[in-house]
């Protein structure tokens, strides 16, 4: 039961942890320590998550992708070691969130067969690796889009009222929590195709990437949904990839690509408040992912690691997916010291600090 309350990794400060988060509420030690406070009585009774890999648990493991991660090194330090298609070396955001809500120490994959109906009670990912809110993301990989994410989530809803009738499945689809984590996709790729780039210029690109998310956030609240989390973009210029792509040879952060995501940001904010407005009985809660993956980005060693200008696979400039191989022997030993796995994924470690941010910010908004 302790562990729920905490979403800690080192043990010499867990037993500490748990004490203060019976006493303190929204307190915090350190900071991969700190206690999530849930408002009295509060039971979440699942979380459910669209998007792309940052919160993809192995939905692609079941489809025809190129974009999959569900080998070695994958999941090197995952329970057992084993590859789920998790795109870090061990727990992702979404997993992270349900162990720090109570519910469950990791969120399945939607499209895994051996989901038991307790399973889905409790929350499943629906996101897929490659996904982002232009429909053309999806498409560039054959991943599922967020219009197949949606699909699924009726198919989702129409099996817990099989299972557990109408009105529970009511209860559980609007007090649940829903995050949504996208559009890295559609600025690192989609948008640097002809047919996006030479058609619309950054302005235009952006605001069309935030009608599509409010009209995602829509879609959701008419399913039934309430408790809605929706983050920004981090800072896409910083990620290994996209500082060995654009960084020069110094490999610096892509000023540009950070702007880009700065624009969009700006943008998506003031919308999701008036959505809030327009949706009665919503709690739509924008979630700054920016801010903290640049602190640890800035300033590695204040958080207790040493790199954070590549990634831990390989050489760790470009490797991702396919290119990260178990047989690269430059691959690091201690992924705990980097805050990237690989060149576009965060390690558990930096998860963990992001996600006890957004948690100890925001979690009192979807209240
Ligand atoms: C479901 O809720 C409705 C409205 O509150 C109620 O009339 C009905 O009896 C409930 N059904 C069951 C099976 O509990
Ligand atoms: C972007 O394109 C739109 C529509 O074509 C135009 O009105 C706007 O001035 C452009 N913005 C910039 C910064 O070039």
């Amino acid at each position: 039961m302790e562990v729920f309350l905490t979403i800690g990794s080192s043990l010499h400060l867990k037993s500490i942890s748990i004490l203060v988060s019976y006493m303190v509420i929204g307190s915090c030690l350190h900071v991969y320590e700190c206690a999530i406070a849930l408002p009295k009585n509060v039971r979440v009774p699942a979380v459910l998550v669209f998007g792309d890999s940052i919160v993809d648990p192995g939905n692609n493991d079941f489809i025809n992708t190129i974009s999959k991660a569900n080998f070695p090194p994958y999941g090197r330090d995952f329970e057992g070691g084993v590859a789920t298609g998790r795109y870090s070396n061990g727990k992702i955001p979404s997993d992270l969130i349900a162990e720090a809500a109570g519910i469950k120490e990791l969120v399945p994959a939607y499209l895994d067969p051996s989901l038991q109906i307790n399973d889905l009670l409790t929350g499943v990912s629906f996101a897929s690796g490659a996904a982002g809110y232009d429909p053309i993301s999806a498409t560039l990989a054959n991943a599922l889009s967020l219009e197949d994410q949606l699909r699924h989530f009726k198919e989702y809803i129409s099996k817990l009222k099989a299972a557990v009738g109408e009105n529970t499945t009511s209860a559980i689809i609007s007090q649940s929590l829903y995050f949504v984590f996208a559009g890295s996709n559609d600025i690192t790729n989609t948008f640097l195709l002809p047919i996006r780039r030479l058609q619309y210029n950054t302005s235009v690109y952006t605001s069309m990437l935030v009608n599509w998310a409010t009209e995602f956030v829509q879609e959701l609240y008419a399913l039934g949904a309430r408790r809605i989390g929706v983050t920004n973009l981090p800072p896409l210029g910083c990620l290994p990839s996209q500082r060995t792509l654009n960084g020069g040879l110094l490999r610096d952060c892509s000023a540009e690509e950070n702007e880009n995501a700065v624009i969009y940001n700006n943008k998506l904010c003031p919308e999701l408040k008036s959505l809030k407005q327009k949706l009665p009985g919503s709690r739509i809660v924008h979630l700054d992912v920016y801010t903290p993956l640049l602190n640890l980005i800035m300033n590695p060693s204040r958080y207790g690691f040493e790199v954070s200008n590549r990634g831990c696979c390989g050489s760790g400039k470009i490797e991702v997916i396919a290119l990260c191989s178990r047989f690269d022997i430059r691959t690091c030993t201690d992924a705990s010291k980097f805050v990237f796995w690989d060149s576009f994924h965060p390690t558990e470690t930096a998860y963990r600090y992001l996600v006890n941010y957004l948690l100890q910010r925001s979690l009192t908004e979807f209240y």
